[in-house]
């Protein structure tokens, strides 16, 4: 029944759309849902590059069989097993019994781990070449880009980088598959927020990865998640390039909790400072009401980042908190930081928030604000200046580094 997408004369697109998971891993929101990519080799042998997630997996046996016409699939390349790509690995070997499933040999311990099934393997080594005929699949090690068992294949004939998670990114595929055929913007946007949410903590396997396939004369990425890098695909590779050595764009990102305003009153003082500065983007989150995923691909994405809390509890905003901790555990490099904060009766929120700074090295300046109770007119000031130093340093370290 199916009309598969082909990407070129012998590979098809067989992947899904989800536009009814509500967060990626139960964690991540998706608000314009997320594609699972898997695509089919038509050869004088048949492979599949890597599954969907098990909610779509007859639609995958569908899609395979419309293109097979009553050939069989002969092997099931696993780049990647997280379970939103390896799901339907039991439903195929149920469809496909005399399927090999090609993995190396961290990944064909996860299909027995996760799903208990045995059959025919092949277990292949880094840069081994598998070949179907007129293609040949060649492989490369990937470790941790984004879990350890992770690798790329790469078809030597069409010059296609099967990625797995890498170059991806959330949105669903809507109508086109490759990037010609879609309005990109909104998947721009979607690729900083998956790096920094998914694959952020792994950075240097990232810069790994990219140093290894350089001489892999690569034409088009096809990724697991979001389009088909074709005419786009040096603008995916340079944004994981840069997102994975923590380099940034100009601008500031503020974020700031407040209960009943005080903290609020600054942010909005100290981004006046920044924009009578000079400084453009500046960026103001509110934490209680913005998703932190989005929040943490804005960190990820500009150079300067300001944070303001309140007091509370004799430390900080607890979703503030929340934030800190996820930029702590991936390690995030190289940002320039001010802080504020307010209190009623005694002040931790700054010493906190310094304390942060210092822990992941990042510069600070020197000027802090801390309020009691209300914002009055000294302190005022002092939110101004925050903004001016913070712009200030990034102009000047700009200027070092051009
Ligand atoms: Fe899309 Fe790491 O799985």
């Amino acid at each position: 029944m199916f009309h598969n997408r082909q990407i070129t004369q012998d590979i098809y697109y067989v992947g899904v759309n989800d536009r009814q998971k509500v967060k990626f891993e139960n964690l991540v929101p998706l608000y314009n849902g997320v594609s699972y990519n898997a695509y089919l080799v038509l050869d004088e042998k048949t492979a599949l590059i890597d599954t969907v997630d098990i909610h779509f997996g007859e639609i995958l046996v569908d899609k395979i069989q419309s293109q097979l016409q009553g050939r069989d699939l002969d092997y099931l390349i696993i780049n990647h097993m997280e379970p939103d790509h390896s799901g339907s690995i039991r439903l195929l070997r149920k469809y496909f019994p005399n399927l090999v499933i090609v993995g190396n040999e961290r990944a064909l311990d996860m299909v027995e781990g996760f799903y208990g099934i045995g059959g025919a393997t092949l277990k292949i080594q880094d840069e081994q070449i598998l070949s179907l005929g007129r293609h040949q699949l060649q492989f490369f090690l990937t470790p941790m880009v984004h879990w350890p068992e992770t690798m790329m294949t790469y078809d030597m004939k069409e010059k296609i980088l099967f990625s797995g998670d890498a170059f991806g990114c959330f949105g669903s595929l809507d109508g086109g598959v490759i990037d010609t055929e879609l309005e990109l913007d909104r998947y721009w946007e979607e690729m900083y927020r998956y790096y920094a949410n998914i694959i952020g903590k792994y950075g240097s396997p990232v810069q790994k990865a990219i140093k290894k396939l350089a001489p892999v004369p690569f034409e088009i990425i096809c990724s697991t998640h979001g389009p088909v890098w074709k005419a786009y695909r040096q603008k995916a590779v340079d944004i994981y390039d840069r997102l994975s050595r923590f380099e940034a764009e100009e601008g500031v990102v503020i974020v700031y909790g407040s209960m009943y305003g005080t903290t609020e009153l600054m942010a909005e003082t100290v981004a006046q400072g920044l924009s009578e500065a000079g400084i453009k983007p500046v960026i103001v989150h509110n934490v209680s009401n913005q998703d932190l995923s989005v929040i943490l691909s804005d960190i990820y994405k500009y150079r300067g980042c300001i944070m303001g809390s309140p007091t509370y509890n004799n430390g900080l905003f607890p979703e503030l908190e929340d934030l800190i901790k996820k930029i702590e555990s991936r390690g995030v490099k190289n940002r320039i930081f001010g802080c504020f904060g307010s209190y009623s009766w005694s002040g931790a929120a700054v010493k906190n928030l310094s304390e942060f700074a210092h822990h992941m090295s990042w510069k600070m300046v020197e000027q802090t604000v801390e309020e009691k109770q209300g914002l009055k007119k000294d302190n005022y000031e002092l939110c101004l200046k925050l903004g001016h130093q913070v712009a200030s340093l990034l102009i000047d370290t700009q200027q070092k580094n051009n």
